[in-house]
């Protein structure tokens, strides 16, 4: 848990309430934590069900590992502690925009279950939903589809620390839904998704 520097600062509540951004979004803020390895398909279920949330007039916003690095976090790495620290911070992130209304659909490896636990706490305690979704592929499904070439850096030595490879990734044990990528279709990982959304009310604002 990060350390609170700055002493005598409060939250400061204005006079629109979360409740009445809801109203405003008709619909609930809400977080879609996708987490698995590099190559699962996590990005590209959070861009289809971006899509179709847009279809039906839903707002949505991706947070995605790779563009989260090149701004606010390209000062961590791959360390243990940087992850946390990437973790920490977009589980912050994650939570302002639920509180302006926003599903946030965010989706990082985030390998260790302590981190993804805490940013659940930030949001139970904030009393927002959280949804985590394990996006699981085999690690030689994963490696086989190398998107970006990284397993092959990997293996090769060329990038240490690389999850699944020389790195460990802690698999979720109760999420809220597991998609195994490589046995769906893309559609019915989005329908899954949208009947979870659907079921817990986070569609309509009232
Ligand atoms: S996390 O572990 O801190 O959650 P994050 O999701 O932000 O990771 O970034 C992972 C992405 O960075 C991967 O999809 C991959 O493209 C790239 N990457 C580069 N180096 C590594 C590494 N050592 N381990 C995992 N992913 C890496």
């Amino acid at each position: 848990m990060a350390e609170q520097k700055a002493t005598n600062v409060h939250w400061h509540d204005g006079e629109v309430t979360r409740a009445d951004r809801n109203k405003l979004l008709s619909q609930k803020g809400a977080t879609v934590w996708f987490t698995g390895l590099s190559g699962s398909g996590k990005s590209t279920v959070a861009v289809a069900l971006e899509t179709e949330l847009a279809k039906r007039g839903k707002l949505a916003y991706r947070l995605d590992g790779d563009n989260v690095r090149l701004g606010i976090n390209k000062n961590l790495g791959f360390s243990a502690e940087d992850r946390t620290e990437n973790i920490r911070r977009i589980g912050e992130i994650s939570k302002l925009f639920v509180d302006a209304g926003v599903i946030v659909l965010s989706s990082f490896v985030s390998p260790y279950r302590a981190d993804r636990d805490l940013v659940r706490k930030l949001h139970v305690d904030g009393g927002m939903d959280f949804i985590e979704v394990y996006v699981d592929v085999p690690l030689a499904e994963a490696e086989k589809r190398d998107p970006k070439g990284l397993y092959k850096k990997a293996r090769a030595g060329e990038i240490k620390n690389f999850t699944g490879i020389s790195d460990p990734y802690e698999a979720p044990e109760t999420p809220e839904l597991v998609l195994n990528t490589h046995e769906l279709t893309l559609q019915q990982e989005v329908d899954a998704l949208l009947a979870l959304l659907e079921a817990r009310g986070l569609l309509s604002g009232e």
